[in-house]
């Protein structure tokens, strides 16, 4: 078991309004290497969830296992290290990346700060790195604006992957891509979950990015999972209303995915 968060909950209290209770009591468990697709409608709490899981919100009950191991219950150096395993991916991904630094300066700092390479062995790792993620060396000296969205994403997934994560929790990952670019940001998760044994988290409001990728799908609604399965279970035989609205809308990307997947090409 890698990660097992047992009856999670969520509230923001700001003065003077009633508290907002985002995550009411989740739970859910994940293998090693599995990929879990979380699915819900803008403001059901799924960033909230993501945001309690990497520890940047305090949960207002329940429980966080990793490895073994109660989040809090982590000493710093413990807590150090689950926030390393465990990295998150988000929506903006030219936002998410320093302006002022260059493709290589971006990789190079991460792997400075957390002493991960040294030396000459940096530049070997950031070029490993770009493989990785299909970016051609040529763009480790342009800055995030020189390039597209979808390089700017397979950046900052670099820049995760660098940290050697057992877990990566992609929040609405490609909702800011077009369509076509979609598919292939999806297809390269779905890779280097395989290739590297990665779990992963996948949060979409659209069925139709997670159901080719995950393994697991858990429908969310008013900060609830209210149905769990495997992806195929929940989309042919949906037994909550919720989910069958949100089968309605299932765009092209199903089909997209299902084209060879292209490098270098975003
Ligand atoms: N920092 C915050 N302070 C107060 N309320 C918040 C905050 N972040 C989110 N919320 C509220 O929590 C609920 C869930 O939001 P969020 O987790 O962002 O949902 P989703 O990611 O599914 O769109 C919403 O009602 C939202 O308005
Ligand atoms: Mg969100």
């Amino acid at each position: 078991m890698l990660l097992n968060v047992d009856n999670l909950h969520v509230v923001y209290h700001k003065r003077g309004q009633a508290p907002v209770a985002a995550v009411r009591g989740v739970s859910f468990r994940i293998e090693a290497g599995a990929s879990f697709g979380i699915v819900g409608e803008s403001g059901c709490g799924k960033s909230s969830l993501a945001k309690t899981l990497i520890g940047l919100q305090k949960p207002a009950g329940g429980k966080i296992t990793f490895e073994g191991a109660g989040t809090a219950s982590m000493t710093a150096a413990e807590f150090r290290r689950y926030r390393r395993s465990v990295q998150m991916v988000f929506q903006d991904a030219v936002g998410s990346l320093n302006p002022r630094m260059t493709v290589r300066q971006t990789l190079e700092e991460v792997l400075r700060v957390h002493c991960l390479a040294a030396g000459t062995g940096i530049k070997v790792r950031v070029e490993e790195l770009m493989d990785l993620v299909g970016l051609p060396h040529n763009l480790l000296d342009a800055f995030p604006r020189e390039i597209s969205g979808g390089q700017c994403q397979r950046v900052s997934i670099a820049r995760c992957l660098a940290l050697e994560p057992r877990l990566i929790i992609a929040d609405e990952p490609v909702s800011a891509l077009d369509v076509s670019v979609q598919a292939r940001i999806l297809n390269l998760l779905r890779s280097l979950q395989r290739d590297l044994n990665l779990a992963i988290i996948l949060i979409s409001h659209d069925l139709a990015v997670v159901r080719n990728i995950c393994d697991k799908v858990a429908v969310m609604s008013e900060g609830v999972f209210v149905e769990t399965g495997s992806a195929d279970e929940v989309i042919k035989t949906p037994r909550h209303e919720y989910t069958r609205s949100l089968l309605e809308a299932v765009p092209d990307v199903g089909r997209a995915l299902k084209q060879k997947p292209r490098m270098n090409t975003d």
